[in-house]
Protein backbone atom coordinates (compact mmCIF):
# COMPACT_ATOMS: atom_id res chain seq x y z
CA UNK A 1 0.00 0.00 0.00
CA UNK A 2 1.07 3.23 -1.13
CA UNK A 3 2.09 6.33 1.57
CA UNK A 4 -1.14 8.11 -0.41
CA UNK A 5 -3.45 5.31 -0.34
CA UNK A 6 -2.67 4.62 3.67
CA UNK A 7 -3.27 8.54 4.05
CA UNK A 8 -6.55 8.32 2.40
CA UNK A 9 -7.50 5.35 4.89
CA UNK A 10 -6.57 6.24 7.94
CA UNK A 11 -8.36 9.65 7.34
CA UNK A 12 -5.28 11.41 8.75
CA UNK A 13 -5.30 9.39 12.09
CA UNK A 14 -2.00 9.77 14.10
CA UNK A 15 -0.96 6.49 15.68
CA UNK A 16 0.83 6.49 18.56
CA UNK A 17 3.81 4.08 19.43
CA UNK A 18 6.45 5.14 22.22
CA UNK A 19 9.83 4.09 21.61
CA UNK A 20 8.55 3.09 17.72
CA UNK A 21 8.35 -0.20 19.04
CA UNK A 22 6.10 -1.53 15.81
CA UNK A 23 6.28 1.60 13.60
CA UNK A 24 8.85 0.91 10.34
CA UNK A 25 10.22 4.27 9.57
CA UNK A 26 11.71 3.46 6.02
CA UNK A 27 12.07 0.66 3.63
CA UNK A 28 15.65 -0.46 3.97
CA UNK A 29 17.82 -3.43 1.52
CA UNK A 30 20.74 -3.15 3.94
CA UNK A 31 20.12 -5.19 7.10
CA UNK A 32 17.69 -7.93 7.65
CA UNK A 33 17.12 -9.22 11.06
CA UNK A 34 14.75 -11.95 12.71
CA UNK A 35 14.99 -10.93 16.25
CA UNK A 36 12.89 -14.39 17.41
CA UNK A 37 14.70 -16.43 15.03
CA UNK A 38 18.08 -14.59 16.32
CA UNK A 39 19.26 -14.19 12.39
CA UNK A 40 21.67 -10.76 11.33
CA UNK A 41 22.16 -10.59 7.69
CA UNK A 42 23.89 -7.82 5.98
CA UNK A 43 22.66 -7.33 2.72
CA UNK A 44 21.61 -10.75 2.69
CA UNK A 45 25.00 -12.41 4.12
CA UNK A 46 24.88 -13.90 7.20
CA UNK A 47 26.88 -12.23 10.20
CA UNK A 48 28.33 -15.43 11.15
CA UNK A 49 29.63 -16.02 7.78
CA UNK A 50 30.76 -12.08 7.50
CA UNK A 51 32.90 -12.56 10.61
CA UNK A 52 34.68 -15.79 9.97
CA UNK A 53 36.03 -14.78 5.81
CA UNK A 54 35.53 -11.58 5.36
CA UNK A 55 37.50 -8.07 6.46
CA UNK A 56 36.24 -5.01 8.14
CA UNK A 57 36.52 -2.94 4.88
CA UNK A 58 35.13 -5.18 2.53
CA UNK A 59 32.20 -5.23 4.58
CA UNK A 60 31.74 -1.72 4.81
CA UNK A 61 31.77 -1.61 0.68
CA UNK A 62 29.29 -4.54 1.19
CA UNK A 63 27.31 -1.96 3.10
CA UNK A 64 27.35 1.42 1.72
CA UNK A 65 27.33 -0.28 -1.97
CA UNK A 66 25.32 -3.20 -1.64
CA UNK A 67 27.70 -6.23 -3.45
CA UNK A 68 31.03 -7.51 -1.88
CA UNK A 69 33.80 -5.98 -3.83
CA UNK A 70 36.04 -7.34 -6.19
CA UNK A 71 39.79 -7.23 -5.56
CA UNK A 72 40.03 -4.11 -7.67
CA UNK A 73 36.91 -2.20 -6.36
CA UNK A 74 38.39 -2.72 -2.92
CA UNK A 75 41.77 -1.41 -3.81
CA UNK A 76 40.42 1.12 -5.48
CA UNK A 77 38.56 2.31 -2.28
CA UNK A 78 41.13 1.29 0.27
CA UNK A 79 43.61 3.48 -2.00
CA UNK A 80 40.66 6.58 -2.09
CA UNK A 81 40.43 6.39 1.65
CA UNK A 82 44.01 6.13 2.00
CA UNK A 83 44.28 9.35 -0.11
CA UNK A 84 42.15 11.51 2.67
CA UNK A 85 43.54 10.40 5.54
CA UNK A 86 45.28 13.40 6.93
CA UNK A 87 43.34 15.50 8.95
CA UNK A 88 43.87 19.67 8.86
CA UNK A 89 46.40 21.52 11.25
CA UNK A 90 43.57 23.49 12.59
CA UNK A 91 41.44 20.24 13.86
CA UNK A 92 44.22 19.40 15.99
CA UNK A 93 43.99 23.13 18.29
CA UNK A 94 40.31 22.51 18.66
CA UNK A 95 41.26 18.80 19.76
CA UNK A 96 43.83 20.44 22.60
CA UNK A 97 41.29 23.18 23.54
CA UNK A 98 39.17 19.79 25.64
CA UNK A 99 40.43 19.07 29.12
CA UNK A 100 42.55 15.86 29.09
CA UNK A 101 38.96 14.20 30.81
CA UNK A 102 36.72 15.04 28.52
CA UNK A 103 34.62 11.65 27.39
CA UNK A 104 36.13 10.65 23.93
CA UNK A 105 32.52 10.39 23.07
CA UNK A 106 31.81 14.14 23.03
CA UNK A 107 35.56 14.74 21.62
CA UNK A 108 34.27 12.60 18.46
CA UNK A 109 31.08 14.01 17.87
CA UNK A 110 32.33 17.69 18.22
CA UNK A 111 35.26 16.74 15.82
CA UNK A 112 33.17 15.15 13.86
CA UNK A 113 30.87 17.79 13.25
CA UNK A 114 33.98 20.46 13.16
CA UNK A 115 35.28 18.72 9.74
CA UNK A 116 32.60 19.81 7.97
CA UNK A 117 34.49 23.49 8.42
CA UNK A 118 37.45 22.49 6.26
CA UNK A 119 36.08 20.29 4.15
CA UNK A 120 33.00 22.07 2.92
CA UNK A 121 32.16 20.48 -0.13
CA UNK A 122 30.95 17.38 1.77
CA UNK A 123 27.72 18.94 2.41
CA UNK A 124 25.92 19.80 -0.47
CA UNK A 125 25.69 16.22 -2.11
CA UNK A 126 23.40 15.32 -4.39
CA UNK A 127 25.26 13.03 -6.85
CA UNK A 128 26.59 10.22 -6.52
CA UNK A 129 30.24 10.87 -6.45
CA UNK A 130 29.83 13.81 -4.53
CA UNK A 131 28.42 11.27 -1.98
CA UNK A 132 31.33 9.15 -2.68
CA UNK A 133 33.97 11.64 -1.77
CA UNK A 134 32.20 12.45 1.57
CA UNK A 135 31.86 8.66 2.15
CA UNK A 136 35.69 8.16 1.25
CA UNK A 137 36.56 11.23 3.45
CA UNK A 138 35.01 10.23 6.72
CA UNK A 139 36.09 6.54 6.54
CA UNK A 140 39.53 7.82 6.52
CA UNK A 141 39.51 10.54 9.30
CA UNK A 142 37.63 8.73 11.75
CA UNK A 143 39.96 6.38 13.17
CA UNK A 144 42.50 9.31 12.82
CA UNK A 145 39.98 11.41 14.99
CA UNK A 146 39.06 7.98 17.28
CA UNK A 147 42.91 7.51 18.06
CA UNK A 148 43.55 11.24 18.66
CA UNK A 149 40.86 11.30 21.45
CA UNK A 150 42.43 8.54 23.23
CA UNK A 151 45.84 9.56 22.83
CA UNK A 152 44.61 13.07 23.78
CA UNK A 153 42.95 11.68 27.22
CA UNK A 154 46.47 9.50 27.48
CA UNK A 155 48.64 12.38 27.24
CA UNK A 156 50.45 10.44 24.23
CA UNK A 157 51.56 12.44 21.36
CA UNK A 158 49.53 12.52 18.56
CA UNK A 159 50.01 10.20 15.75
CA UNK A 160 49.27 10.36 12.13
CA UNK A 161 49.19 6.27 11.02
CA UNK A 162 50.66 4.43 8.56
CA UNK A 163 49.38 4.06 5.31
CA UNK A 164 51.42 1.10 4.29
CA UNK A 165 48.79 -1.09 6.61
CA UNK A 166 45.59 -2.22 6.52
CA UNK A 167 42.74 -0.14 7.70
CA UNK A 168 42.27 -1.86 11.26
CA UNK A 169 45.72 -2.30 11.82
CA UNK A 170 46.63 1.33 10.79
CA UNK A 171 43.58 2.36 13.44
CA UNK A 172 45.49 0.08 15.95
CA UNK A 173 49.16 1.20 15.05
CA UNK A 174 47.37 4.80 15.70
CA UNK A 175 46.27 4.16 19.17
CA UNK A 176 48.79 2.06 20.47
CA UNK A 177 52.15 3.47 19.01
CA UNK A 178 54.18 4.22 21.62
CA UNK A 179 57.22 7.56 21.56
CA UNK A 180 59.64 4.92 21.54
CA UNK A 181 58.36 3.58 18.46
CA UNK A 182 58.61 -0.24 19.56
CA UNK A 183 55.34 -1.17 18.43
CA UNK A 184 54.70 -4.33 16.53
CA UNK A 185 51.27 -5.44 14.77
CA UNK A 186 50.28 -8.29 16.16
CA UNK A 187 47.60 -10.31 14.20
CA UNK A 188 45.86 -12.32 16.91
CA UNK A 189 44.65 -9.17 18.34
CA UNK A 190 44.27 -7.25 14.29
CA UNK A 191 41.76 -10.08 13.88
CA UNK A 192 39.72 -9.54 16.97
CA UNK A 193 39.30 -5.93 16.89
CA UNK A 194 38.69 -6.93 12.58
CA UNK A 195 35.68 -9.29 14.23
CA UNK A 196 34.51 -6.75 16.58
CA UNK A 197 34.17 -4.06 14.23
CA UNK A 198 32.14 -6.24 11.87
CA UNK A 199 29.66 -7.54 14.21
CA UNK A 200 29.02 -3.88 15.10
CA UNK A 201 28.83 -2.58 11.45
CA UNK A 202 25.13 -2.32 11.41
CA UNK A 203 21.92 -2.99 13.03
CA UNK A 204 19.13 -1.64 11.21
CA UNK A 205 17.32 1.31 12.63
CA UNK A 206 18.36 1.57 15.78
CA UNK A 207 17.94 4.65 17.97
CA UNK A 208 22.00 6.18 16.49
CA UNK A 209 21.04 5.50 13.06
CA UNK A 210 17.63 6.49 12.86
CA UNK A 211 19.11 9.55 13.89
CA UNK A 212 21.64 9.77 11.16
CA UNK A 213 19.09 9.24 8.81
CA UNK A 214 16.38 11.36 10.16
CA UNK A 215 19.03 14.46 10.71
CA UNK A 216 20.20 13.62 7.17
CA UNK A 217 16.73 13.84 5.63
CA UNK A 218 16.84 17.42 6.63
CA UNK A 219 19.50 17.49 4.20
CA UNK A 220 21.74 18.17 6.59
CA UNK A 221 25.47 17.12 5.66
CA UNK A 222 27.09 13.44 6.16
CA UNK A 223 29.23 14.46 8.57
CA UNK A 224 26.85 16.08 11.24
CA UNK A 225 24.10 13.44 10.39
CA UNK A 226 27.08 10.95 11.80
CA UNK A 227 27.95 13.49 14.21
CA UNK A 228 23.99 13.26 15.79
CA UNK A 229 24.53 9.19 15.53
CA UNK A 230 27.54 9.61 17.94
CA UNK A 231 25.80 11.59 20.10
CA UNK A 232 22.78 8.91 20.07
CA UNK A 233 25.43 6.14 20.72
CA UNK A 234 26.63 7.60 23.72
CA UNK A 235 23.95 6.67 26.25
CA UNK A 236 24.02 3.20 28.50
CA UNK A 237 20.88 2.07 27.14
CA UNK A 238 22.45 2.17 23.13
CA UNK A 239 26.24 1.98 22.97
CA UNK A 240 27.41 3.10 26.01
CA UNK A 241 26.14 0.05 27.23
CA UNK A 242 29.88 -1.47 26.44
CA UNK A 243 31.63 0.83 29.32
CA UNK A 244 28.39 0.09 31.34
CA UNK A 245 28.57 -3.62 31.31
CA UNK A 246 32.66 -3.70 32.29
CA UNK A 247 31.91 -1.22 34.78
CA UNK A 248 28.98 -3.38 36.16
CA UNK A 249 31.35 -6.89 36.09
CA UNK A 250 33.97 -4.39 38.05
CA UNK A 251 32.04 -3.58 40.61
CA UNK A 252 30.36 -7.30 41.06
CA UNK A 253 34.19 -7.98 41.62
CA UNK A 254 34.85 -5.43 43.87
CA UNK A 255 32.00 -6.48 45.81
CA UNK A 256 32.67 -9.75 46.38
CA UNK A 257 31.72 -11.50 43.46
CA UNK A 258 27.84 -12.46 44.54
CA UNK A 259 26.31 -12.24 41.30
CA UNK A 260 23.17 -13.75 42.47
CA UNK A 261 22.66 -10.11 44.83
CA UNK A 262 23.04 -8.14 41.34
CA UNK A 263 20.74 -10.52 40.15
CA UNK A 264 18.04 -9.42 42.50
CA UNK A 265 19.02 -5.85 42.49
CA UNK A 266 17.72 -6.05 38.65
CA UNK A 267 14.72 -7.24 39.39
CA UNK A 268 13.66 -5.39 41.89
CA UNK A 269 11.14 -2.75 39.97
CA UNK A 270 11.46 -0.05 43.06
CA UNK A 271 15.28 -0.03 42.14
CA UNK A 272 16.30 1.48 38.86
CA UNK A 273 19.51 -0.26 38.62
CA UNK A 274 20.03 -2.95 35.14
CA UNK A 275 21.72 -5.60 34.22
CA UNK A 276 23.56 -3.86 31.99
CA UNK A 277 24.12 -5.89 28.61
CA UNK A 278 21.01 -7.76 28.74
CA UNK A 279 17.82 -7.70 26.72
CA UNK A 280 17.18 -6.08 23.69
CA UNK A 281 14.40 -3.92 21.53
CA UNK A 282 14.35 -6.46 18.70
CA UNK A 283 16.64 -9.29 19.63
CA UNK A 284 13.76 -11.85 22.13
CA UNK A 285 15.38 -14.99 22.01
CA UNK A 286 19.23 -14.42 21.37
CA UNK A 287 21.73 -11.90 19.87
CA UNK A 288 23.46 -13.78 17.18
CA UNK A 289 26.62 -11.25 18.05
CA UNK A 290 26.57 -12.03 21.54
CA UNK A 291 27.28 -15.74 20.66
CA UNK A 292 30.19 -15.10 17.89
CA UNK A 293 31.57 -12.52 20.95
CA UNK A 294 31.68 -14.84 23.49
CA UNK A 295 33.63 -17.42 21.32
CA UNK A 296 36.33 -14.83 20.69
CA UNK A 297 36.84 -13.27 24.24
CA UNK A 298 37.32 -16.59 25.34
CA UNK A 299 40.16 -17.14 21.88
CA UNK A 300 41.05 -13.96 22.27
CA UNK A 301 42.24 -14.42 26.23
CA UNK A 302 43.50 -17.73 25.81
CA UNK A 303 45.88 -16.53 23.21
CA UNK A 304 47.14 -13.50 24.81
CA UNK A 305 47.37 -15.82 28.14
CA UNK A 306 45.30 -13.48 30.08
CA UNK A 307 43.24 -14.26 32.81
CA UNK A 308 40.33 -12.07 33.47
CA UNK A 309 38.12 -12.90 36.91
CA UNK A 310 35.25 -10.38 34.79
CA UNK A 311 35.34 -12.89 32.51
CA UNK A 312 34.08 -15.63 35.09
CA UNK A 313 31.78 -13.16 36.82
CA UNK A 314 30.01 -12.58 33.03
CA UNK A 315 29.75 -16.13 32.12
CA UNK A 316 28.78 -16.74 35.55
CA UNK A 317 25.44 -13.66 35.00
CA UNK A 318 25.05 -15.48 32.11
CA UNK A 319 24.38 -19.09 33.50
CA UNK A 320 21.87 -17.81 36.05
CA UNK A 321 19.97 -15.37 33.94
CA UNK A 322 19.26 -18.20 31.78
CA UNK A 323 17.63 -20.20 34.59
CA UNK A 324 16.10 -17.48 36.75
CA UNK A 325 12.12 -16.52 35.53
CA UNK A 326 12.19 -12.93 35.36
CA UNK A 327 15.05 -13.21 32.05
CA UNK A 328 13.47 -15.46 31.15
CA UNK A 329 10.20 -14.56 30.97
CA UNK A 330 11.01 -11.16 29.68
CA UNK A 331 13.31 -12.89 26.98
CA UNK A 332 16.76 -10.99 28.27
CA UNK A 333 19.53 -12.18 26.69
CA UNK A 334 22.87 -11.04 26.82
CA UNK A 335 23.37 -8.37 23.96
CA UNK A 336 26.60 -7.51 21.72
CA UNK A 337 27.80 -5.99 24.55
CA UNK A 338 27.89 -8.31 27.12
CA UNK A 339 31.54 -9.69 25.88
CA UNK A 340 33.05 -6.93 23.28
CA UNK A 341 34.39 -5.13 26.49
CA UNK A 342 36.08 -7.96 27.55
CA UNK A 343 37.76 -8.54 24.97
CA UNK A 344 38.55 -4.55 24.49
CA UNK A 345 40.51 -5.15 27.71
CA UNK A 346 42.27 -7.98 27.26
CA UNK A 347 43.17 -5.44 23.81
CA UNK A 348 44.21 -3.11 26.05
CA UNK A 349 41.77 -0.26 24.98
CA UNK A 350 40.47 1.61 28.14
CA UNK A 351 36.91 1.64 29.56
CA UNK A 352 36.16 5.29 27.99
CA UNK A 353 37.31 4.17 24.38
CA UNK A 354 34.66 0.91 24.50
CA UNK A 355 31.87 3.06 22.95
CA UNK A 356 34.24 4.92 20.22
CA UNK A 357 35.05 1.60 19.12
CA UNK A 358 31.31 0.63 18.95
CA UNK A 359 31.06 4.18 17.27
CA UNK A 360 34.41 2.95 14.76
CA UNK A 361 32.51 -0.31 13.85
CA UNK A 362 28.95 0.96 13.23
CA UNK A 363 30.05 4.13 10.56
CA UNK A 364 29.98 2.21 7.72
CA UNK A 365 25.94 1.10 8.95
CA UNK A 366 25.75 5.05 9.45
CA UNK A 367 26.79 5.89 6.42
CA UNK A 368 25.26 2.65 4.36
CA UNK A 369 22.07 4.30 5.54
CA UNK A 370 22.29 7.99 4.87
CA UNK A 371 22.91 7.16 1.24
CA UNK A 372 20.30 5.01 1.15
CA UNK A 373 18.26 7.56 2.89
CA UNK A 374 19.63 10.37 0.16
CA UNK A 375 19.31 8.09 -2.97
CA UNK A 376 15.50 6.93 -2.56
CA UNK A 377 15.11 10.35 -1.91
CA UNK A 378 13.05 10.29 1.41
CA UNK A 379 11.42 12.82 2.53
CA UNK A 380 11.98 14.95 5.77
CA UNK A 381 11.32 12.79 9.17
CA UNK A 382 9.16 14.43 11.29
CA UNK A 383 7.01 12.37 13.40
CA UNK A 384 3.50 14.09 14.79
CA UNK A 385 2.25 13.76 18.52
CA UNK A 386 -0.77 13.12 20.33
CA UNK A 387 -0.72 16.18 22.45
CA UNK A 388 -1.88 16.02 25.97
CA UNK A 389 -1.18 19.64 27.32
CA UNK A 390 -3.79 21.91 28.47
CA UNK A 391 -6.69 23.11 25.67
CA UNK A 392 -7.05 27.33 25.82
CA UNK A 393 -6.23 29.03 28.85
CA UNK A 394 -6.44 32.92 29.09
CA UNK A 395 -3.25 34.69 29.78
CA UNK A 396 -2.82 35.79 33.14
CA UNK A 397 -0.09 39.11 33.40
CA UNK A 398 2.61 38.68 35.86
CA UNK A 399 1.11 40.38 38.72
CA UNK A 400 -2.02 37.76 38.87
CA UNK A 401 -0.23 34.66 38.56
N1 LIG B 1 17.81 -5.74 33.59
C1 LIG B 1 16.66 -5.94 34.28
N2 LIG B 1 15.43 -5.82 33.74
C2 LIG B 1 15.36 -5.49 32.44
C3 LIG B 1 16.51 -5.30 31.65
C4 LIG B 1 17.77 -5.43 32.26
N3 LIG B 1 18.90 -5.25 31.55
N4 LIG B 1 16.15 -4.97 30.39
C5 LIG B 1 14.80 -4.98 30.39
N5 LIG B 1 14.32 -5.30 31.63
C6 LIG B 1 12.91 -5.49 32.00
C7 LIG B 1 12.20 -4.16 32.14
O1 LIG B 1 12.28 -3.69 33.47
C8 LIG B 1 10.79 -4.54 31.74
O2 LIG B 1 10.22 -5.23 32.82
P1 LIG B 1 8.61 -5.12 33.13
O3 LIG B 1 7.95 -5.73 31.92
O4 LIG B 1 8.43 -5.90 34.36
O5 LIG B 1 8.34 -3.67 33.28
C9 LIG B 1 10.99 -5.57 30.63
O6 LIG B 1 12.28 -6.16 30.90
C10 LIG B 1 11.02 -4.99 29.22
O7 LIG B 1 12.00 -3.96 29.18
P2 LIG B 1 11.89 -2.64 28.29
O8 LIG B 1 12.76 -1.59 28.90
O9 LIG B 1 10.46 -2.33 28.04
O10 LIG B 1 12.51 -3.14 26.94
P3 LIG B 1 13.04 -2.21 25.76
O11 LIG B 1 12.93 -3.01 24.52
O12 LIG B 1 12.37 -0.88 25.80
O13 LIG B 1 14.58 -1.96 26.15
C11 LIG B 1 16.92 -2.22 26.37
C12 LIG B 1 15.65 -2.64 25.60
C13 LIG B 1 17.04 -0.70 26.40
C14 LIG B 1 18.13 -2.79 25.63
C15 LIG B 1 16.84 -2.80 27.81
O14 LIG B 1 16.77 -4.20 27.77
C16 LIG B 1 18.03 -2.35 28.69
O15 LIG B 1 17.97 -1.28 29.30
N6 LIG B 1 19.13 -3.17 28.74
C17 LIG B 1 20.30 -2.79 29.47
C18 LIG B 1 21.14 -1.80 28.65
C19 LIG B 1 21.82 -2.44 27.48
O16 LIG B 1 22.43 -3.49 27.59
N7 LIG B 1 21.77 -1.75 26.32
C20 LIG B 1 22.42 -2.21 25.11
C21 LIG B 1 21.42 -2.54 24.06
S1 LIG B 1 22.19 -3.29 22.70
C22 LIG B 1 22.92 -2.02 21.85
O17 LIG B 1 22.59 -0.86 21.89
C23 LIG B 1 24.02 -2.45 21.07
Amino acid sequence: IDIKTLRAATGGITTLDPGYKNTGSCESAITFLDGEKGILRYRGYSIEELADKADFLEVAYLLIFGELPTKGQLEKFHNDIKAQSHVDEDVKKILDGFPKSAHPMGVLSSLTSALVAFNPSSVNVDSEEEMYNAIVKVLAKFPVLTAWAYRKRAGLPLDYGDNSLGYVENFHKMMFNRPNGNYSVDEKVTNALDKLLILHADHEQNCSTSTVRIVGSSHAGLFVSLSAGINALWGPLHGGANQAVVEMLEAIKEDGGDTHKFMEKAKDKEDPFRLMGFGHRVYKNFDPRAKIIKKAADEVLSSLGIEDPVLDIAKGLEKEALEDSYFVDRKLYPNVDFYSGIIYRALGIPVEMFTPMFALGRLPGWIAQWREMRLRKEPIGRPRQVYIGETHRDFKSIEKR
